[in-house]
């Protein structure tokens, strides 16, 4: 007899798939087991007859099925001619089942559908699941749906979700799961700031180290619709896919749809181990990686000139970068063109006359002779009224025909479906890059698509968006050393489809340090610190207004990806000292801070937060206790507990203050101790920090 349910085991996690029926259905995701007796399980899964309901209860499977009288959100939904084979019903054709992966194929042939899943455990513990869709009709499909479905036990009585906008990405929400549901769409032409495509179902109660808890994220940098909903007769399921605009996909005869994959975690032990998984995913995943030494303290122009550049005052910049430990000078936005404001020039990608009369080639050799790399901003996918190629091909832009555009930051996005556009930007960039030494890109993406249409008159983001993935892709064919960083008006694109091909991303446009702590705890939900991208700015912060201490703008940055970003000619010395002392603090941490595990403590009190990172063997760690704002007076003595390092191994702690200087030692604990009384906290000012260094004797 055919064996009926699939154990896949990995990572220290199982997931048990019932492959005998139409479309496979998740039996069970979560711990790891050590064997499985079919019988129990499926009897947790497949209900009786539910009173006043159909003769069967269908399951809930990857796919659920609206033609088996499933009453979940149907995973697959579109029509034929005439509305007809709307509600398909699927028969298993094949599966080909490894210790890790599952191939699964299902078809229906009245309806002339069938359904291909790729389902793996990877060797980190995470599920990544695709599915793909193809007409084997004579008639056209046009395609509303097709989205993954993960069953989630309904001991899970929370969700935990991300929301943001422009400046204030990645805020945490948690809210009860227990009816209804809650749902998420986003059709903003790019990842977005307002939708970060994650949900987290969690035990009651879970936190960052306890508890059960299932994370699930799109991979994805077009529109997307979340769901997690509760039936009425109490089982539970997250939902994530593609959002697709009516008449988008229209399958013709012999032709198929792929979903995004969606990647998902599970831990027993809460948060933090869990998100691990969604590092691992990215890190395994990330290009040209070559150790996490590689990668460089930036400075980035941006907050430091804007659009006023100036080769003189750039070089200046660029000597006091270096001076004090910077290793890649990243010019931003205004060297090219006409593009002296934000108004004009996006299209015309060359060293601007005006500008750089010797071309960018004096100031690259400038930077490298003061030990630097050179980076550069590009805005490829985008193009303004005014410039000359706009001029000379106004048909290029992705608008919908007849329609006065909507436009935003004053441009409009360029057709990347329309080869003569997409030939002419890999042709720009290609010579950009052969043209100048560049060793970093930092491409953005500043507004959303309205009306995104493509010359057959269709819904473009489905196809624009794998188009942006293939002009990066024949791009890093042609030059495989230059690393990219995504950024979409700081945090718009951040997700693990876009980070296989990109090296780093802006977290945000605003590097105000408070601010800057909930979103970098927010993204580091699901992404490594190390790909954020973290600013030291100015005293002022640029975005907010608030003035906060460099001390504390500098440990607001070190945990991830450093950088600075603002006029150093501008700093007195003592703030040049102590960004100098950041620097090299991070120099002498880097191994650790970027390839270590990233860890997060679960809030002591609203007015403080900790993180920081545990090295891979847990004989090393930094933790960071950052105050936000004045302590409640009367407060007893706070601890903060350390869960997770080696319980037996005796660890010497010392404490680093805001200005990175070493302090006192603060004794010996054993990681037992660690965890269960944990390290007495200091009395902190608001916008200060200390970080707790933590090594094994
Ligand atoms: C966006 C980015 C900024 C900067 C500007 C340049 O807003 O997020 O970091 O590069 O564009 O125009």
């Amino acid at each position: 007899m055919r064996q009926r349910l699939i154990h896949l085991r990995n990572g220290g996690v199982s997931v048990v798939v019932d492959a005998s029926i139409g479309v496979p259905v998740i039996v069970h995701w979560g711990r790891e087991l050590e064997s499985i007796d079919e019988e129990s399980i499926l009897a947790t899964v497949y209900l009786p007859k539910q009173p006043g309901g159909v003769d069967v209860t269908a399951p809930i499977a990857i796919v659920p099925q609206h033609g088996e009288g499933c009453l979940a959100r149907p995973g697959l939904a579109g029509h034929r001619p005439g509305g007809r084979h709307f509600a398909p019903r699927f028969g298993l054709q094949n599966f080909e089942a490894s210790k890790s992966s599952l191939v699964v194929t299902s078809i229906d042939s009245i309806a002339e559908l069938s359904l291909r899943f790729e389902i793996s455990l990877r060797e980190w513990g995470a599920l990544s699941i695709k599915t793909k869709v193809t007409n084997n009709g004579e008639s056209r499909y046009l395609l509303d749906t097709l989205s993954i479905t993960l069953p989630i036990p309904q001991l899970a009585e929370e969700l935990l979700t991300l929301s943001g906008r422009w400046a204030d990405e990645f805020d945490m929400h948690r809210q009860g799961f227990n009816h209804g549901a809650w749902t998420s769409e986003n059709r903003s032409g790019r990842t977005s700031h307002e939708h970060p495509p994650v949900v987290w179902a969690m035990q009651a109660n879970a936190n960052e180290w306890s508890g059960e808890v299932w994370g699930a994220h799109l991979a994805w940098s077009g529109n997307h619709v979340l769901l997690a909903e509760v039936l009425a007769d109490g089982r539970k399921y997250l939902q994530l896919g593609e959002l697709l605009t009516a008449g988008e996909i229209c399958l013709e005869p012999s032709s198929s749809y792929s979903t995004p994959e969606v990647v998902a975690v599970y831990s027993s032990h809460g948060l933090t181990p869990a998100s691990w998984k969604f590092h691992h995913n990215v890190r395994a995943n990330l290009p040209n990686q070559t150790g996490p030494s590689r990668r460089k303290v930036v400075l980035n122009t941006w907050e430091a000139v804007y659009f006023d550049h100036d080769e003189k005052r750039l070089r200046k910049l660029a000597e006091l970068a270096a001076d004090l430990g910077v290793e890649r000078f990243v010019l931003d936005d205004g060297w090219f063109s006409s593009r002296r404001n934000d108004r004009s020039g996006l299209g015309d990608w060359w060293v601007s006359n005006e500008v750089y009369p010797n071309g960018l080639k004096p100031l690259i050799s400038h930077v490298q002779t003061l030990g630097m790399d050179f980076g550069i901003w590009v805005e490829p996918e985008m193009v303004s009224e005014d410039s000359q190629l706009f001029r000379s091909h106004p048909e290029w832009a992705l608008v919908s025909p007849g329609y006065e555009p909507i436009r935003g930051r004053n441009q409009l996005v360029l057709n990347l479906t329309y080869e003569p556009a997409f030939e002419y930007l890999f042709l720009k960039l290609h010579e950009l890059l052969s043209q100048n030494e560049i060793a970093f890109l930092k491409w953005d993406m500043n507004r959303p698509h309205v009306q995104a249409t493509m010359a057959s008159g269709a819904a473009a983001t489905h196809e624009q968006t794998l188009a942006l993935y293939k002009l990066i892709d024949r791009l890093r064919a042609e030059h495989p050393k230059v690393e990219i960083e995504s950024c979409s008006s700081g945090g718009g694109r951040i997700d693990h489809e876009i980070l296989r091909r990109t090296n780093r991303v802006w977290t945000s446009d605003c590097i105000d340090p408070i601010r800057r702590q909930k979103i970098q705890r927010g993204a580091s939900l699901f992404i490594p610190n190390e790909v954020m991208g973290a600013h030291i700015g100015a005293e002022v912060s640029h975005t907010t207004g608030f003035s906060h201490p460099v001390g504390f703008r500098a440990l607001s940055a070190v945990f991830y990806h450093l950088g600075l970003e603002l006029d150093l000619g501008k700093c007195p010395t003592d703030e040049l000292v102590s960004i100098r002392e950041a620097i090299s603090w991070f120099k002498n941490h880097r191994d650790i801070l970027q390839s270590g595990d990233a860890v997060r403590f679960d809030c002591q009190s609203a007015s403080n937060l900790s993180h920081g990172v545990y090295s891979k063997d847990r004989n090393e760690a930094l933790v960071a206790l950052v105050q936000l704002t004045e302590m409640i007076q009367g407060n007893g003595p706070q601890f903060l507990r350390l869960p997770g390092l080696n319980a037996q191994a005796k660890y010497q702690v010392s404490m680093f203050d805001s200005n990175f200087l070493p302090g006192d030692r603060i004794g010996e604990f054993s990681g037992s101790q660690l965890e269960k009384f944990g390290l007495s906290l200091p009395k902190l000012r608001p916008n200060s920090g200390v970080i707790f260094h933590l090594r094994c004797v």
